[in-house]
């Protein structure tokens, strides 16, 4: 049984305060029929998680993990084991990866009981996207091993979305653009993006240019990666060619920024897609800017209107020849830090709340 049950929360309305609750830990004796019990034991930590959180009210993040209010659950991708179960084809000592919280522990209620993975079929997630309300049985899955789990919490979550875009984009034919400008380019969703691009631009026979706009302090961090031909600052938008017909796909979700991309380009900004708010205290889509009218992108709701069309199986085939070079790539580069307990927790949230986490960094946490 685990000693403890530290349960991580912030105020959903003001994200800098936060607390770790120390709640009773949960017993095998007290799951009800049907029931396992999940013990946490890694997950990683990137700004998608902050965004996880400024946007929960809206995009129901909130739901998948209740507290009490003002508390909210932010979820996280990791690993986990089953400690005990009442759920006769879930056996304890299955080790799983999925949307966990940030927590020590996670009674689930699996249903739709496959080779490789069940649901939580828990009545408060119902409502909630398939794709996260799915664990995946690390025995079952051809891709996992063992020595890669830091990298595949940290990148698959979200190099599937950098997939799913890329995939969107090209079924568009970029919508007829010259270049396609990526906002927070250091981030880990937007470098896979452009690593695809440039990846496939031969094979497609497409010479886009791909753009970086990146923090100044980050500029020499993303020319270093090679995966983008031009780097900008955002302070240096105005330097950038505007007769270029543009594609802009935005993580960070700055209002300030996006207004003045839109604004540069005018009637030349071709197609605007809204991804990430990086930028969370700065967040604004902007209203009436030139060009095309921005659209939000929500990658689970594309990944299902796309498995439909092409079946999941050549979806996830697609996904994994792009994944091997990206994350042999990546492996290159990135440095990751393993940190331990609540305080250490809570640290690394703060620091990630307020953008100080190198884009080096990949952090991975123990609750
Ligand atoms: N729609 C979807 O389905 C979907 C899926 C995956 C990811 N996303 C979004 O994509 C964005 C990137 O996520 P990620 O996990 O890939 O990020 P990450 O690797 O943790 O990105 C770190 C970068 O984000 C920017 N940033 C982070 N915190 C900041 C802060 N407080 N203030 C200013 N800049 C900050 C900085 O980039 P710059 O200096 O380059 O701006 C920083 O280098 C997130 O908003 C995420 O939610 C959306």
């Amino acid at each position: 049984m685990t000693a403890s049950n530290h349960t991580f929360v912030v105020d959903q309305k003001h994200l800098e305060q936060c607390t770790t609750l120390d709640l009773p830990p949960v017993s095998a004796d007290q799951l009800a029929d049907g029931e396992a019990l999940l013990t946490i034991d890694h997950f990683a930590f990137t700004a998608n998680n902050i965004t996880y959180a400024a946007l929960g009210e809206r995009f129901k993040y909130w739901d998948f993990f209740p507290a009490e209010a003002p508390w909210g659950q932010i979820p996280v991708w990791g690993f986990a084991d089953v400690t005990a179960s009442r759920q006769p084809d879930i056996k304890p000592g299955t080790r799983i990866y999925g949307y966990l919280p940030m927590a020590n522990q996670l009674v689930v209620k699996p249903g739709k009981v496959s080779n490789s993975s069940f649901v939580d079929t828990s009545e408060h997630r119902q409502h909630l996207a398939l794709a996260y309300n799915q664990y995946l049985f690390t025995q079952a899955d051809p891709a996992y091993r063992p020595e890669h789990e830091a990298l595949q919490m940290l990148l698959r979550p979200l190099l599937i979305t950098s997939f799913l875009l890329d995939d969107f984009l090209a079924s568009k034919d970029f919508f007829g653009a010259d270049q396609i400008i990526l906002t927070s380019a250091s981030s880990k969703t937007a470098l896979g993006l452009a690593f695809m691009l440039a990846h496939q631009r031969k094979s497609r026979g497409k010479p886009m240019k791909i753009t970086a706009l990146t923090s100044a302090g980050n500029v020499a961090f993303v020319e270093g990666l090679g995966y983008y031909d031009q780097v900008v600052s955002y302070e240096a938008i105005d330097q950038l060619d505007p007769g270029q017909n543009t594609v802009s796909v935005d993580f960070a979700g700055n209002g300030e920024v996006l207004g003045a991309l839109h604004r540069h380009f005018g009637e030349r900004m071709c197609f605007s897609s809204l991804v990430g708010a990086a930028h969370w205290d700065q967040r604004g889509a902007g209203k009436n800017l030139p060009g095309a009218k921005p659209e939000v992108f929500f990658a689970p709701g594309y990944w299902e209107t796309r498995g439909k069309e092409l079946g999941n199986a050549a979806l996830m085939q697609r996904f994994a020849e792009l994944w091997s070079p990206l994350v042999k790539s990546v492996e290159s580069w990135m440095k990751i830090t393993t940190l331990e307990g609540p305080e250490a927790m809570r640290q690394a949230y703060l620091d990630t709340l307020q953008g100080k986490i190198e884009p080096d960094q990949g952090l991975i946490l123990k609750p």
